[in-house]
C-alpha cells in the first residue's frame, strides 16, 4: 500500500532503472547531510494545544500576492524527463491542481515555455543556474516573457557535489549505454519502452533553454555542472535589474548570508542544502532555519527544503518560522511510481497529513502554527 512518501520511494526503487533511482535518491559523499536532514526533523517535537476549535482547518498562505492552498510547493529538480518523459509538465500541472507552486529547474528536459503552458493559471517559478552570463540573461528574459512569476537563483552549486552512486553506475549525460546500463534497462522494460517512445528530446536536451542554437556549450557546462564561480553578491545587482519580479536565493544556510541577502534587495530565501546533494558537511536545513529567520527579521519570506517527507515536518518548519516549504524527491517518487496520479497522491498525502497535524496541534490556521514557536519546542540548533 502506498500510504506515505517513503512507500512511494520504495515503489520508485522497484520501477526505475537503478541509475535513475540512484540519481534521484542519492546524495553527496557519505550521505551524512541527507540523514541529518531527516533525523533533525524527526527529533523536533511540537507540544499540542487542546480544547481549541479546529472544525475548519485552513492551510492556505499568501506569497508575493498569490494565494497557495497549501504551504508547500515543488522544488526545482533537473532531468525530470529521466523519471518520466514530460515530467516537468506533469509536475507543474499536478502542483496547480493542488494549489501549490512549481519551480522549474534550469536543467529541465523541456523548454520553459512548454512547461508554463501545462499550467497557465498556476504559480510557477523559474530556477536559475548561472553557467554563462548570456545564457542566464536569455533564460531570465524568456521566463519573464512566458509568465514565470518569481526567479530562484540557486547559490549552493559553485561546483557539483560528489555523487559517487552516479559514478559507480556510469551515469553520465549525454546518455551512453554501457553493458551495465543496458542490463539496467533490460530489467526495467516499462521505463525503457516509455523512454524509447518519447525519443530524443527528453534526453538530448537538458536545459529549459531548449535546443536553441548556441546552447551546445551551455549544455556541456550543465552536464559537468560547471557554474560561473565568479558570481558574487555584487553580480546580483545585474540580475536584480534584468528580472522584474520577486528574486529568491536558494541554498543559503548561514545567518550572515541572510543578512547580506536583505542588504542586496533579495525578495525571499529558500534555506536548503540541496537535499544533501552538495556539501555533505552542511547543517540540516531545519537546524539552520531559525538562525536565518532571526537574521531576516520578517523582512522577506523564508522558505525551507531538504528532508520534508511528512505533514508533521511541514508543521515543524513553519513553527520554526518558515513561510512555507518545498519538496524535491517525494514528488519524483510519486512520478516514478504512478505518473500524474502518483504526484497528485504524494501532494495529497502531504496536505492530508498537514491538516491532521494542525487539528491535533489545535492550530486551525498557518499563523497559529507560527505562534507555536513560543510554546515548548525541543530544537537542536
Ligand atoms: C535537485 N535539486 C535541484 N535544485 C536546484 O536548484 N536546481 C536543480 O536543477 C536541482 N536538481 C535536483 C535534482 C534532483 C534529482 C534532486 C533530488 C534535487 C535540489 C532540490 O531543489 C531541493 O533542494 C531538494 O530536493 C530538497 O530536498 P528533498 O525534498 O529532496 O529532501
Amino acid at each position: 500500500m502506498l500510504l506515505n512518501a517513503d512507500d512511494f520511494r520504495e515503489e520508485a526503487r522497484r520501477l526505475l532503472p537503478r541509475f535513475v533511482f540512484d540519481y534521484v535518491d542519492g546524495a553527496a559523499d557519505d550521505g551524512d547531510c541527507l540523514r541529518r536532514n531527516r533525523s533533525d526533523l524527526e527529533s523536533l517535537t511540537l507540544a499540542p494545544r487542546v480544547l481549541r476549535d479546529t472544525t475548519v482547518i485552513d492551510t492556505s498562505i499568501e506569497v508575493f500576492g498569490r494565494q497557495w492552498r497549501v504551504p508547500f510547493g515543488i522544488a526545482p529538480t533537473g532531468l525530470n524527463g529521466l523519471v518520466q518523459p514530460g515530467g516537468d509538465a506533469i509536475l507543474s500541472a499536478a502542483a496547480d491542481r493542488a494549489g501549490a507552486p512549481f519551480a522549474l529547474s534550469t536543467a529541465s528536459n523541456m523548454r520553459l515555455e512548454d512547461v508554463r503552458a501545462a499550467a497557465p493559471g498556476g504559480v510557477q517559478w523559474m530556477q536559475l543556474y548561472v553557467m554563462h552570463r548570456e545564457m542566464a540573461q536569455r533564460i531570465v528574459q524568456r521566463a519573464q516573457k512566458a509568465g514565470y512569476q518569481a526567479l530562484v537563483l540557486t547559490v549552493d552549486v559553485p561546483v557539483s557535489g560528489n555523487r559517487e552512486l552516479d559514478a559507480r553506475n556510469g551515469f553520465k549525460m549525454p546518455f551512453r549505454p554501457t553493458p551495465k546500463l543496458a542490463w539496467d534497462l533490460i530489467t526495467h522494460p516499462r521505463w525503457a519502452l516509455r523512454a524509447a517512445r518519447a525519443g530524443a528530446p527528453d534526453f538530448a536536451n537538458i536545459t529549459a533553454d531548449g535546443a536553441d542554437a548556441g546552447s551546445a556549450s551551455m549544455q556541456a557546462a550543465l552536464l559537468a555542472r560547471a557554474m560561473d564561480r565568479s558570481l558574487v553578491w555584487e553580480t546580483l545587482a545585474r540580475l536584480r535589474d534584468d528580472w522584474k519580479g520577486p528574486l529568491l536565493l536558494k541554498g543559503l544556510l548561514h545567518p550572515h548570508d541572510a543578512r547580506l541577502a536583505v542588504e542586496h534587495g533579495v525578495d525571499g530565501l529558500i534555506v536548503s542544502n540541496h537535499g544533501g546533494r552538495q556539501l555533505d558537511a552542511s547543517p540540516s536545513a531545519i537546524s539552520a532555519l531559525p538562525g536565518v529567520v532571526a537574521a531576516v527579521q520578517g523582512r522577506m519570506p523564508v522558505f525551507m527544503d531538504s528532508g520534508i517527507r511528512r505533514g508533521t515536518h511541514i508543521a515543524k518548519a513553519i513553527a520554526l518560522g518558515a513561510t512555507g516549504v518545498f519538496v524535491g524527491r517525494p514528488v519524483l517518487y510519486g512520478l516514478a511510481a504512478r505518473g500524474a496520479v502518483g504526484v497528485d497522491r504524494v501532494l495529497g498525502l502531504l496536505a492530508e497529513e498537514l491538516v491532521r497535524t494542525m487539528t491535533l496541534l489545535g492550530t486551525p490556521r498557518i499563523a497559529d502554527l507560527r505562534s507555536l514557536i513560543d510554546a515548548p519546542l525541543n530544537v537542536r540548533q
